[in-house]
């Protein structure tokens, strides 16, 4: 038989840092196995697309990759598996052929799997346990910043969003791991981290409530080497004072935030389960700016929610006037499968939503335009 562990495995990453991360992981694991990684998918036998699946724009684009490759093992992992083997693609075209498929709860099992090591069962993988060795952070793109994952899924339920069903409710790593994982990233030479997580300020380690997401950030920030401390994404809902003022307080702290906002409507927000009104959001970022001048905000906007009216949208408009983000994402709503938003009619015409898109970004430029004369 051939010699598995001599394959060339090529891993093409979709959607959030959160997969860059878990990728940056899956190719150490399968490094450790024996497996060469591939830095092109033409010189690779075997392909793993890490997917992405919050959007139905992002899903088409990995069958679409996928289709195209020819002759070579194709594994399907991350939230786009997890949607597939629950069905939640019934009824479209997947792509002609795939080997496996790994949800994000087995991608640990990967490396183990493809060597033949822990078998398979029609195509589908038997999870593997976790090796206590495997690296806990990775080193973003620029190498020069390692990131750590803080918690795993997201409990919150947005009613437009299928990340609490494709990665599961939250599920925080413990205090000590993630410290752990902040001195070994300073012993690589590494000194610029960047905490990950759906809802990172919602954090509490699970053997111990009382150590909040401001504990965690105090700590890290006392660890030898540590010089700057990031993380996305915080909850509006979920911030505290005590956050707040070690944004404005510690130096290690970085003062780009990145708030998602969704939309400036109430209608709107309570309909997607946000949890805040536009008044609260206002009041926080207001909070913020006080506590800390220089203080940077980026935000998410989604355009065309089932119910949104030209009014609704204007709201949106004069939120971002008000606030004067340094710089936002758009995203046109896409129905996505086991949601409750799945349950509305998605009454905006697409049309619409790519005109309000539009009319979003131009506002944006106008703004930081303004901002900066
Ligand atoms: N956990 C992060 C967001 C992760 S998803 C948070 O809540 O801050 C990234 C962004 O994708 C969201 O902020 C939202 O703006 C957008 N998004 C999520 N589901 C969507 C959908 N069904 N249609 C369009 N955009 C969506
Ligand atoms: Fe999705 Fe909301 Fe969780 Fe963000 S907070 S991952 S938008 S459910
Ligand atoms: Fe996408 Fe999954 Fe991240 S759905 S945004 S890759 S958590």
């Amino acid at each position: 038989m051939e010699d598995k562990k001599s394959q060339r495995v090529y891993v093409k990453t979709y959607g959030c840092q959160m997969n860059f991360h878990d990728s940056g992981i899956l190719r150490e694991g399968l490094k450790k196995k024996g497996f060469s990684i591939s830095s092109s998918a033409a010189e690779a036998d075997i392909i793993i697309f890490n997917t992405c699946s919050v959007r139905e724009h992002a899903e088409q684009k990995v069958f679409s990759d996928i289709g195209r490759v020819k002759g070579k093992t194709v594994v399907l992992a991350g939230c786009l598996a997890t949607q597939v083997v629950k069905g939640g693609r019934k009824g479209k075209k997947t792509a002609p052929r795939l080997d496996f498929y790994f949800t994000p709860a087995e991608l640990n099992s990967i490396p183990d799997i493809l060597a033949g090591g822990a078998g398979t069962r029609n195509g589908l993988p038997q999870p593997g346990s976790k090796n206590p060795d495997d690296a806990s952070f990775n080193r973003d793109i620029s190498e020069k910043t390692g990131t750590i994952k803080i918690s795993e899924g997201c409990g919150n339920f947005c009613s437009y969003c299928i990340v609490p069903y494709v990665r599961g409710t939250e599920k925080p790593v413990l205090f000590d791991e993630i410290i752990n994982s902040a001195k070994k990233i300073v012993k690589e030479g590494i000194n610029d981290i960047l905490l990950l997580g759906q809802n990172v300020n919602s954090y509490h380690s699970p053997d111990d409530p009382g150590k909040d997401f401001s504990y965690l950030l105090k700590s890290l920030s006392e660890i030898k080497g540590i010089k700057k401390i990031g993380f996305i994404s915080p909850h509006p809902r979920d911030f505290n004072d005590k956050v707040i003022g070690l944004i404005a307080g510690n130096d290690k702290i970085s003062k780009s935030i990145h708030l998602p906002l969704q939309s400036g409507s109430d209608k709107i927000l309570s309909s997607m389960k946000r949890g805040y009104t536009s008044k609260d959001y206002i009041a926080l970022a207001e909070r913020l700016r006080k506590a800390c001048p220089d203080i940077t905000l980026s935000t998410d906007i989604i355009v065309g929610f089932p119910g949104e009216t030209d009014e609704d949208f204007n709201m949106t408009l004069s939120l971002l006037e008000k606030i004067g983000f340094n710089s936002i994402f758009g995203f046109k709503y896409s129905v996505r499968p086991f949601t409750e938003a799945s349950n509305f009619p998605d009454d905006v015409p697409l049309e619409k939503k790519k005109e309000r898109l539009q009319v979003l970004f131009e506002k944006q430029n106008m703004i930081v335009n303004k901002n900066r004369i």
